[in-house]
């Protein structure tokens, strides 16, 4: 084989602290290590969207937007990488295509490049206008494949939706195990059989964790198998929940033929930098070391981790942590009964709800959230098998199941959003803010104009840049 480097995207910016410190990594924290990032020669930086969106407004007072300007100016040389839900932009409801399309469009417009978009339930058509836009507006669209293991997710599967996906347009297509249950030689496998079923000019990008500690043998297997691109995080926030660390793959691979060309020494040194954003966010109890810890109970449970630790605490506040095993053992049932949905947001919370509440109840399916309702009903998509009709029948009766594609329902929002936002709404992007989460958006627009207090220093030696700052 020819050399073929493999591209790494670096996840530093987005996913690693999102994965290890709840998101809170502020634009001036990243802005110091920006210039030499540029110069690294990733594929790209993952740098916005997922759950930095609303973590700006919410806990930082920071404006989204303005932080991907900010980035954009102080990288012109790296492809900026986003995370999108597809129809659900970075919010937890469908939104209309109006509102889809214009979200993607200030979005590259404001300095995106890349946007990574999935669908919970691997529904295509939850993607399509996403997708449709990305394109339309001048950017690389990557559509992923959450990937997830049932009886249905087998390797066929995913190989179809690939091919579907591109055939939708997607430029490259990625692999996305926010649980790390893909293990090293099925990696190998899928890997080897997407490259074989894709066109040759589409790329294929694997985004792993490190949860269940198998990360590294992830991607060098799928680097073995001819992967393009593979997610990675500088070392300071590497591994555990967050992505296997860069700089362990770009030493492994060097003198390979898929050596990635970076240099060992830029890295280490842009590291050292993070290593400082990192220790400080240790002291300050953002960043827990236990999320450092190989998770063994996702290697049998096949559940992802978050999920689990949700499950312990809806048991606990019922005080009925003894049925702890009795609640992961109804978490396959329930996901079988449901059309094995992929469990990721929002329908691994939906299926450990059900699964405590069938638990705690003595009965199966007595009580049944009106999210349950909602994803039998077809309002999320289409479930990726059949559902036990039964079930159907116990949540939603009678009641017609949606079958078109769930944003048809949905009229026009962006003139309503106007409307309701004329007051206080500066620009578009202020609209989609507001459009995305209205009272956290309006809180933040009330804050954003005061002048921020004073810097203080807290009980740890670290500044806190505004007084409600922890709130
Ligand atoms: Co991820």
């Amino acid at each position: 084989m020819a050399n073929k480097p493999l591209f790494i995207t670096d996840t530093i910016l987005r996913d690693a602290h999102q994965s290890q410190a709840a998101t809170r990594m502020r634009i001036e924290d990243m802005l110091p290590a920006c210039e030499k990032l540029d110069k690294i020669g990733y594929w790209s930086l993952e740098c916005w969207g997922g759950a930095t969106f609303d973590v700006c407004m919410r806990f930082l007072n920071e404006d989204p937007w303005e932080r991907l300007r900010k980035l954009r100016e102080a990288m012109p040389n790296t492809k900026l990488q986003m995370l999108l839900r597809g129809q659900n932009l970075l919010g937890y409801k469908h939104y209309a295509d109006d509102v889809v399309d214009a979200f993607v469009q200030k979005s590259i417009e404001n300095g995106i490049d890349v946007v990574r978009v999935f669908d919970a339930l691997n529904d295509p058509r939850n993607m399509a206008q996403a997708m449709k836009s990305i394109k339309k507006h001048g950017g690389i669209c990557e559509a992923a494949l959450c990937y997830t293991v049932s009886p249905v997710h087998n390797e066929d599967y995913f190989v179809e939706l690939a091919k579907e996906l591109e055939s939708m347009g997607a430029d490259t297509i990625a692999i996305k195990d926010m649980a790390n249950l893909l293990l090293p030689y099925e990696a190998y496998s899928l890997v080897k059989k997407l490259k074989q079923h894709l066109k040759p000019e589409t790329l294929v990008h694997l985004h792993t964790h490190n949860t269940t500690g198998t990360g590294d043998m992830v991607n060098l297997m799928a680097a073995q198998a001819g992967v393009d691109i593979v997610d990675c995080a500088l070392s300071p926030m590497a591994n555990g929940t967050a992505q296997p660390a860069t700089e362990a793959l770009v030493a492994t691979l060097q003198g390979t033929e898929r050596d990635t060309g970076l240099d060992l020494e830029a890295l280490a040194d842009v590291a050292s930098y993070f290593r400082k954003v990192a220790n400080k966010m240790k002291a300050d109890g953002i960043l827990d070391p236990k999320v450092l810890n190989v998770d063994v109970q996702t290697l049998l449970y096949q559940v992802p981790g978050g999920m689990l630790s949700n499950l312990l605490s809806q048991l606990k506040q019922a005080g009925a942590e003894d049925k702890y095993y009795d609640a992961l053992a109804e978490v396959p049932r329930v996901r079988k009964d449901f059309g094995y949905p992929p469990l990721v947001t929002p329908t691994s919370q939906i299926v450990g709800t059900q699964a405590v509440l069938n638990v705690l109840s003595g009965e199966r399916y007595k009580m049944l959230p009106k999210e349950s309702k909602g994803l039998l009903r077809g309002e999320y998509g289409k479930l990726p098998a059949e559902v036990n009709e039964d079930v159907r029948r116990k949540a939603i009766g009678d009641a017609e199941v949606i079958t078109c594609r769930p944003a048809d329902l949905i009229e026009p929002e962006l003139p309503g959003y106007r409307e309701e936002t004329k007051a206080f709404a500066k620009c578009d992007e202020d609209v989609l803010s507001y459009a995305l989460f209205p009272q956290v958006a309006s809180k933040f627009f009330e804050n954003r104009d005061k002048k921020p207090a004073e810097a203080t220093v807290d009980e740890n030696g670290f500044r806190v840049l505004y007084v409600d700052d922890r709130s």
